[in-house]
């Protein structure tokens, strides 16, 4: 699977050669400012939740890509309004797409769309295909729920992690996360990109490695292949 970093929790994964888009969130972020959100290629646009800072250019991409929306009922209804194609689904469900099944996990956060519009209860993804399983956490907490995750799904190649703090787990929180759902490959996200998320890179990549986990930080703009 080729991972690309559009910053904040902004990611594309190519999958069964699909390209799924997680968390837009690129235009309005000065990291990002090298990326160029018309030539991402889109076949399905999955959102956490709500908020800002994962749906601001998830309307353009879809309307230029014709891309389909997966996130919970209430996100998609709003896309919907907009003419824009979606899947619902809500929290526990698991559903086969043409690239492979995407099963909508807990998380603790909040959710609201950007107009004010109820949100549903944020979540997160697991992505199941015969090119490997991942998961994309979202915004969340660190969560008891999580240990469910490797109860129900294949083993995970990686996983995608809030790592910022404040909104989100912090560093600590996201290493035991990484216990919870038996996964060494952990991809951060949700850093750097407000002054309440900074890190030090450093220092969160020790943290991992001294429970012999390995943490990436994918500089923006670049990808790699797991
Ligand atoms: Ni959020
Ligand atoms: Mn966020």
């Amino acid at each position: 699977m080729k991972i690309t970093y559009y910053g904040q929790s902004a990611f594309g994964v190519e999958v069964q050669g699909k390209s799924l888009v997680f968390d837009p969130f690129i235009s309005p972020n000065e990291l990002a400012s090298h990326v160029d959100v018309d030539s991402i290629p889109a076949d399905y646009i999955l959102l956490s939740h709500g908020h800002q800072d994962h749906v601001f250019d998830a309307e353009q991409i879809a309307k230029r890509t014709g891309a389909t929306v997966i996130s919970n009922f209430e996100i998609v209804t709003w896309y919907g309004d907009k003419e824009i194609n979606g899947h619902p689904m809500n929290h526990g469900g698991n559903w086969n797409f043409d690239f492979g099944s995407v099963k909508y996990v807990n998380a603790v956060h909040s959710s609201v769309l950007p107009d004010g519009t109820y949100g549903g209860n944020p979540g997160g993804f697991v992505i199941t295909s015969e090119d490997g399983t991942f998961y994309f956490a979202g915004d969340t907490a660190l969560t008891w729920d999580m240990k469910l995750i490797p109860m129900t799904s294949p083993k995970l190649d990686f996983a995608i992690l809030p790592i910022g703090d404040n909104f989100t787990m912090g560093i600590e929180d996201a290493v035991i996360a990484s216990d919870f759902i038996n996964c060494d490959k952990i991809i951060g996200c949700h850093y750097d990109t407000f002054g309440y998320i900074k890190i030090n890179h450093e220092a969160a990549k020790k943290a991992f490695a001294e429970k012999n986990k390995e943490l990436i930080l994918i500089e923006i703009g670049d990808s790699l292949t797991i």
